[in-house]
């Protein structure tokens, strides 16, 4: 019998591990990883949303073996959750793009690279790893754009993501406060308290000095990490529209789906374009503080794409924690979720390992509760099994 290590006693589930992550990483790097935009009650709201809707199990109903399977254009994934694009998780873990990568593909799941990767999406590709999808973003310069979706599709990546919710930058304040730059410097005084985090200094030794959006550096080019990731705020177009979109849907051969689809309205004009998927995302609270919860924007989404797209894949991210949150998107018709921050945890406790770890912890804990409620397939997660779709019954306190 294999022992199971300490780390992985110690994170028994999400938020213990976000806890051990906490200890592992110096401050201003936790930070940008867990913070949010302004106030974060879109943060914070993403994970309440969900812990304001009861289920009402129907367990008669048989549910022995549950099937956590499905097929996402085309191709078959283990279970409903999907590691979504996170910029710069080389900087939680060397090589972290690739880390989460393998882990995904291991757990018979996608992963979705970021533009922000730190590797580019060539080395990403060059694992072999599968399902992979690309994330972009629309640039004033359309030709970086057009540069970057030609890429990915040389590369092999089976889906494209159009992000529409990053155009100007949140103001993350915690970064602020905490003087967090890319790459991160830290003073003298940060190093001297850095005890506990020594072990991610020393990993990171080799990693940290050469740190870069790996997408973004063109051969020869002097520019550094630090005048990329000034110059980002700049290059991205606020000016963003659906002429873009289909301008992309005509690039774009493959599935191609819109991340940070609030409005109903949206995402019926999208599903009108041919866009092949939405990602219901407010980039997990870090761009526009006050924005609507993913879970709460997701009902009037379904009604309104589900009518004349009844099969449009409409997946759900942020504040995802628990695999009965995953039930509960689903129920209300979400095709299947995405996480970011958890993945980046894991990394940060044990690189690959620790994504593995993240998954399983979903995968037990959404098979659980399946059975719980009496769903055997993902098809048996219904309205019907949630409070809210009760007028006698009130929906849980938060
Ligand atoms: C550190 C960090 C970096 C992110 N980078 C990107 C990115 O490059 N592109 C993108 O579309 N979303 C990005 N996101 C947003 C996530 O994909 C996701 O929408 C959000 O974090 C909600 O999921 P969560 O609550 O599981 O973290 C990032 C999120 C975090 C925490």
């Amino acid at each position: 019998m294999t022992s199971v290590p300490a780390w992985q006693r110690a994170a028994y589930n999400i938020a213990a591990l976000r806890e051990l992550a906490r200890a592992k990483l110096p401050r201003p790097v936790f930070d940008f990883g867990d913070g949010g935009a302004e106030t974060e009650w879109t943060l914070r709201r993403n994970e309440q949303a969900f812990s304001e809707q009861a289920l009402v199990p129907c367990p008669l109903q048989g549910a022995a073996e549950r099937d956590l399977s499905l097929t996402l254009f085309g191709q078959r994934l283990s279970m409903p959750l999907l590691i979504g694009p996170t910029g710069l998780a080389g900087l939680f873990w060397p090589d972290g793009e690739l880390a989460s990568a393998r882990a995904a593909a291991t757990a018979g799941t996608a992963y979705c690279l970021s533009h922000g990767s730190v590797c580019t999406l060539e080395a990403l590709a060059a694992l072999g790893t599968a399902p992979r999808w690309m994330q972009v973003f629309v640039y004033r310069d359309r030709g970086f754009t057009r540069e970057l979706t030609d890429r990915a599709a040389a590369a092999g990546y089976h889906a494209l993501v159009l992000t529409v919710d990053n155009q100007l930058l949140g103001n993350r304040e915690r970064d602020l406060k905490n003087g967090f730059g890319i790459p991160p410097r830290f003073t003298p005084w940060q190093l001297l308290g850095m005890a506990r985090q020594l072990p991610w200094l020393w990993r990171m030794r080799h990693a940290l000095p050469t740190l870069t959006f790996g997408n973004y550096v063109r051969p020869g080019s002097r520019e550094t990490l630090a005048t990329l990731a000034g110059r980002m705020g700049s290059i991205l177009d606020p000016g963003m529209c659906w002429d873009d979109v289909r301008a992309l849907r005509e690039r774009w051969p493959g599935p191609l789906l819109l991340k940070g689809i609030l409005h109903p309205d949206e995402a019926a004009q999208a599903a009108r374009l041919g866009i092949d998927g939405l990602i219901v995302s407010n980039h997990g609270g870090r761009q526009l503080d006050g924005a609507i919860s993913s879970f709460e924007a997701l009902p009037a989404i379904v009604r309104a794409v589900r009518t004349t797209h009844p099969d449009l894949p409409i997946l759900l991210d942020g504040g995802i924690r628990r695999g009965a949150d995953l039930a509960k998107a689903l129920a209300l018709g979400a095709t299947a979720g995405l996480i970011a921050r958890p993945q980046l945890w894991g990394l940060a406790v044990a690189g690959e390992a620790g994504v593995a770890h993240v998954l399983e912890i979903y995968r037990r804990e959404l098979d659980r509760a399946m059975g719980l409620l009496g769903a055997a397939t993902l098809r048996d997660l219904q309205p019907r099994l949630l409070a809210g779709s009760y007028p006698n019954l009130t929906a849980m306190p938060g």
